[in-house]
């Protein structure tokens, strides 16, 4: 079958991008408005983009409270949901009014960072603190701005929970990432890895 995005007569009940650009990490980010007022929200239009220096981005589809804290106050912390938060997590994305507190709602602690204001989720296994560096706001393709802007930060500090410390590595599978997939409700969990070597030459 062939699914053509611009045709309004669909050939699928739903958009299957979601189910298609899948696992997606998911983002869980802690900011700070110029006011004091801490925010934590999922976004799994989140990645990282560049190693040298570390370089993550979300996008918020709309210009959503996490967005509006992070150009006011230009710090923002990501939280890696595990699966053990998967409900947390969850709970902080109800669309609670401007300067709502979501950590307080779904019964979380922060744990203050170190580098940056606003807190990490303190039982998040890892947490990347970042400092914002531009903020774009998305074009379609004739050129008509879209309501979808992306915040790029660069991690500056890196909050590790010891336990999933091995041998000088982290152990991604212990942590048990959860990611987001399809349509409203789909999810994956990674519990295993494998290796493989890059070629050389
Ligand atoms: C797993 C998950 C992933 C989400 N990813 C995004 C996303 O990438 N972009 C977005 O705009 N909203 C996303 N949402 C919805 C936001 O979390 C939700 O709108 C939230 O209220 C935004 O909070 P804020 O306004 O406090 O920033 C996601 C929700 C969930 C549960």
């Amino acid at each position: 079958m062939f699914y053509d995005t611009r045709d309004n007569s669909r050939t699928l009940p739903h958009d299957p991008f979601k189910a298609i650009v899948a696992p997606r990490p998911i983002g869980w980010i802690t900011s700070i408005s110029a006011k004091g007022d801490i925010n934590l929200a999922p976004y799994s239009y989140f990645n990282g983009v560049l190693s040298r220096p570390n370089l993550v981005m979300f996008s918020s589809e709309g210009f959503k409270d996490s967005v509006r804290n992070v150009r006011e106050t230009e710090e923002f912390v990501c939280n890696l949901a595990s699966w053990d938060l998967r409900d947390a997590m969850n709970a902080t994305s109800a669309p609670l009014p401007y300067g709502v507190n979501e950590m307080v709602r779904a019964g979380l602690d922060p744990a203050p960072s170190k580098l940056v204001k606003p807190p990490r989720v303190a039982a998040a296994p890892c947490a990347l603190e970042c400092r914002l560096t531009d903020i774009v706001q998305l074009k379609d393709i004739d050129g008509k701005a879209l309501d979808g802007h992306v915040v790029f930060g660069r991690v500056i500090g890196v909050y590790i929970d010891d336990r999933y410390i091995r041998d000088g590595r982290v152990d991604t599978a212990a942590m048990k990432p959860v990611a987001r997939c399809g349509y409203l409700d789909e999810y994956s969990v990674v519990t295993e890895l494998f290796r493989m070597t890059r070629p050389t030459a």
